[in-house]
């Protein structure tokens, strides 16, 4: 993915031990195709080099506001004209202190406050001890940065350096990245909630056999950190599957399709969006042994009855407030062949406003798709792409069908 491609960070980096993963999180912010300046403080030298951050951004680092290197000798107004961010990462202490303060002796502190502040956004990754985190002076100096429009990405919890455990840790690089990358994307789904069911049911024949649906999840998954990219409060409601939860991502596990509809009719009260990605098995046991089914000896397979499973979008797409609009239903299907005659069949059949499609044998498990948007005004292509770029796109299209916030 390139979803850095065309954006200038300045990557600022201050005294602590946290300096060794700033390393993997500049390689992580150029190879998603973001050009990287690095600056760092004294205090920041102690513990990583320049050469270091140097080779890996692939651009000479800056130390000092006297460096003789710029023409008009003023890095920190060049360095901070250029950026489209200025990420902090780790963010000690001291340097949070320093920026409420507005102190400017040194070239990182002087640049983020000759930032131009309305449309250079300053990023925070703090990483500290956890007492030093917990202190009332480390608290308040981030409720003032934040009220002077920073972003404060959190904090990690567990054993530091110091050998202590608790909260304070920087967090690790793939999720700075994944918050940088979060940052840049168009908030249109601020302020909503949008519930997702993903992943496959579990159906229990007994304790160690049941009937289950292909699926990975992974197109849920990717729609939930969409959404969530897009500002939204994300639930995503997951059946059995192997996935890592998106950053900022809510997720409640279940195993069966009457418990993925409990879990819906949850959190759906207070939704804007629901959208239904989970391959529900359509049927269950009728009976579920207490004890594994043993084979009697006569060669004959046990004899095997089925009951239909709730249709966890069609219920939901009945309620008053779906009914009224206020929660903007998605459906989507997973066919193996007459893609849009199924698709245009199973939107009236759910009563959903959108219904998205594709060919499920073509993408289970894989990292890219291609959709079929159908809506009463008609059909719209998708062309392949990779899930999460799919999901982006879907986010868009719903945000635009869907009512805004609160009417
Ligand atoms: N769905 C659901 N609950 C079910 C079955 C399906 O919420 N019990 C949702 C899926 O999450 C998806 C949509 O309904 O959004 C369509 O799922 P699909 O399995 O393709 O449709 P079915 O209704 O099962 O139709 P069929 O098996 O006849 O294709």
């Amino acid at each position: 993915m390139n979803d850095l491609a065309g954006k200038h960070i300045v990557l600022g980096l201050t005294g602590g031990i946290a300096c060794y993963k700033a390393a993997e999180l500049c390689r992580g912010l150029v190879k998603q195709g973001a050009t990287v300046q690095v600056v760092m403080t004294q205090a920041s030298e102690q513990f990583i080099t320049p050469v270091t951050m140097q080779a890996l951004s692939n651009r000479p680092v800056f130390t000092s506001q006297w460096d003789a290197r710029e023409p008009n000798n003023m890095p920190h107004i060049n360095l901070s004209r250029e950026a489209d961010a200025i990420l902090i990462a780790p963010c000690s202490a001291d340097f949070m202190a320093r920026l409420v303060q507005g102190r400017s002796d040194e070239l990182l502190s002087l640049l983020c406050l000759a930032r131009p502040i309305a449309s250079v956004r300053l990023l925070i990754a703090p990483a500290m001890n956890r007492e030093m985190w917990a202190h009332p002076a480390t608290q308040r100096n981030m409720a003032q940065l934040a009220a002077d429009g920073a972003t404060l990405l959190g904090v990690g919890s567990g054993l530091q350096a110091c050998g202590e455990t608790g909260d304070g840790r920087m967090l690790e690089p793939q999720e700075l990245l994944e918050d940088v990358i979060a940052f840049f994307q168009p908030k249109l789904l601020a302020g909503r909630k949008v519930v997702v069911t993903a992943g496959p049911t579990f159906e229990a024949l007994d304790p160690i056999r049941g009937i289950t649906n292909h699926s990975s999840g992974k197109m849920g998954f990717a729609i939930a950190r969409a959404a969530r990219e897009a500002g939204a409060d994300v639930v995503v409601i997951a059946g059995p599957v192997r996935l890592a939860t998106p950053r900022g991502v809510r997720r409640v596990d279940v195993t069966s399709a009457r418990q993925m509809l409990a879990a819906t009719e949850a959190e759906t009260p207070q939704a804007d969006v629901f959208v239904a990605t989970a391959a529900v098995a359509d049927w269950r046991p009728a009976t579920e042994s207490g004890q594994k089914i043993k084979k009697d000896g006569s060669g004959q397979p046990p004899a095997l009855s089925f009951t239909e499973n709730p249709d966890i979008l069609a219920t939901v797409a009945r309620s008053e407030r779906a009914q009224r609009g206020a929660l903007f239903c998605v459906g989507f299907a997973a066919e193996s062949h007459d893609l849009v005659d199924n698709a245009r069949a199973k939107r009236e059949r759910k009563g959903v406003p959108l219904l998205v499609g594709n060919i499920g044998p073509s993408t289970f498990g894989q990292d890219d798709n291609q959709l079929l948007l159908v809506d009463a005004q008609g059909v719209v292509e998708l062309p392949r792409a990779s899930k999460l770029a799919l999901a982006r796109q879907l986010v868009a299209e719903i945000a635009r069908r869907a009512r805004p916030a609160g009417t």
